[in-house]
């Protein structure tokens, strides 16, 4: 921690950031707590995979008494009761104030877009010149487009930067392993290349997984909120980034537990999808208001963006044992010091920006009542906002994973 320290610039260095590690550990995990790295470590670093040891995550410097209560009570507690505010919580991120960025890392304007479409799309429901899935119909919002899918490979590349490998669970060679809501498949097939012993389903309401996967590897349409019917049980069950899909986590933490064997393991890695900063820049702007308002939709489809807080004592309530809740701090876009951190946010602003499409004209257009005119118009200055690295925003991503008594 004194090293983490040391290269924390005062002007920027968050609210009880002496706290011990102990302190951190007893507060949040129950689990080991990897540091952050100090941000001078992160620009020697050669871009590469990054190891676990060097993964931005967010510690919790000050006590988080509301997380602690409701995991030991087991209640379902407050969405924001893990999250506390930014003031109580380290993000090990620092702002870099160098005028040209870090030049390793190159031009941080967005890529040039490599949106495409093929007539195979059109086998699904399409409007606003997306398309969304069929079976059951109108159920998610987002598309399952060509776009939305290669976007979906962007969160997984995202994700596998921000985790450092497929799962943060202690399993090994699980023979059964389901992957829900698996979109297009990337976490699925790549878990069972690495595990060639393991058969691994993946389930998601669209069919969008490619045709050539590994033998052991295979997709099935299905809704997970749904009654599961599968004819066997699961030794490691794994969902990702389903905040937008899912309106009864219990349910389904209920299921997984049904369809674990004894013994079994279930992780959910989430946003929370409400911003964070590290200081007031985010107040004001385009983007924070277009964050309250996919907020405020999303809670009115019957979602919550910031479910991934209750997650680690829902877990707790349903029977699972071991618990343990990870958080990751991920930048908006270049705007944070190091190597790492800044590919992090130029890819989560490249991830963004072909997203905000898609995550806004459903929502604001249905649920909202905006016009298709009224939606673009808006867009246009969030836009800018995600690429505005004088707003020092990130998002928090949950990892939390636990496990089915043996007896
Ligand atoms: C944001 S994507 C995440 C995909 C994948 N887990 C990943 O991390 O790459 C959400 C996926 O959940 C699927 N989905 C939404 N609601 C669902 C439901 N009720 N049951 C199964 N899949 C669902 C969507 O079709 C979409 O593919």
């Amino acid at each position: 921690m004194g090293d983490h320290n040391a290269t924390i610039e005062p002007d920027v260095e968050l609210k009880g950031h002496e706290e011990t590690p102990e302190s951190n550990a007893s507060a949040v995990q129950d689990g080991p707590i990897d540091k952050l790295e100090a941000s001078d470590t992160h620009s020697a670093h050669d871009g590469a995979e990054p190891s676990e040891e060097k993964r931005p995550i967010l510690q919790p410097d000050d006590a988080a008494p509301g997380q602690a209560a409701s995991a030991a009570a087991g209640d379902h507690g407050a969405d924001d009761a893990s999250v506390g505010a930014p003031s109580v919580f380290s993000t090990g991120l620092n702002i870099d104030d160098s005028s040209d960025g870090d030049s390793s890392i190159g031009d941080i304007d967005r890529p040039s877009s490599s949106v495409s479409a093929t007539s195979s799309v059109f086998d699904f429901v399409e409007e606003h010149g997306r398309t969304f899935h069929r079976y059951k119909a109108g159920k998610y919002l987002l598309p399952n487009d060509i776009p939305e899918r290669e976007r979906l490979d962007l969160q997984h590349a995202i994700a596998m930067r921000l985790f450092g490998k497929l799962t943060l669970t202690p399993v090994d060679n699980p023979p059964r392993v389901l992957d829900v809501g698996t979109g297009t498949g990337i976490w699925a097939i790549e878990f069972a290349n690495e595990h060639p012993a393991s058969d691994v389903l993946g389930t998601d309401l669209s069919p969008i997984q490619p045709e050539y996967v590994p033998p052991n590897c295979h997709f099935e349409v299905d809704d997970a909120e749904d009654v599961w019917v599968f004819n066997h049980k699961f030794d490691f069950i794994h969902s990702r980034y389903m905040v937008a899909a899912f309106s009864d986590w219990p349910k389904v933490f209920q299921s997984c537990y049904d369809n674990l064997n004894p013994g079994g393991w279930v992780e959910f890695q989430e946003y929370y999808v409400e911003f964070q900063c590290i200081d007031d820049t985010l107040a004001g702007t385009a983007l924070e208001r277009w964050n309250k308002l996919i907020l405020e939709a999303v809670a009115k489809t019957g979602r919550n963006g910031r479910a991934a807080a209750r997650f680690r004592s829902q877990l707790t309530a349903a029977g699972f044992v071991d618990v343990v809740e990870r958080k990751f701090a991920l930048p908006g876009n270049s705007w944070a010091k190091g190597e790492n951190e800044k590919m992090l946010g130029l890819m989560q602003m490249t991830n963004m920006l072909d997203g905000l499409h898609g995550m806004s004209m459903q929502l604001f257009t249905r649920i909202l009542g905006w016009s298709t005119e009224a939606v673009e118009l808006f867009l246009v200055d969030v836009r800018k906002d995600y690429r505005n690295r004088d707003i020092h925003f990130y998002y928090i991503v949950y990892d939390v994973y636990g496990r089915k008594p043996v007896e």
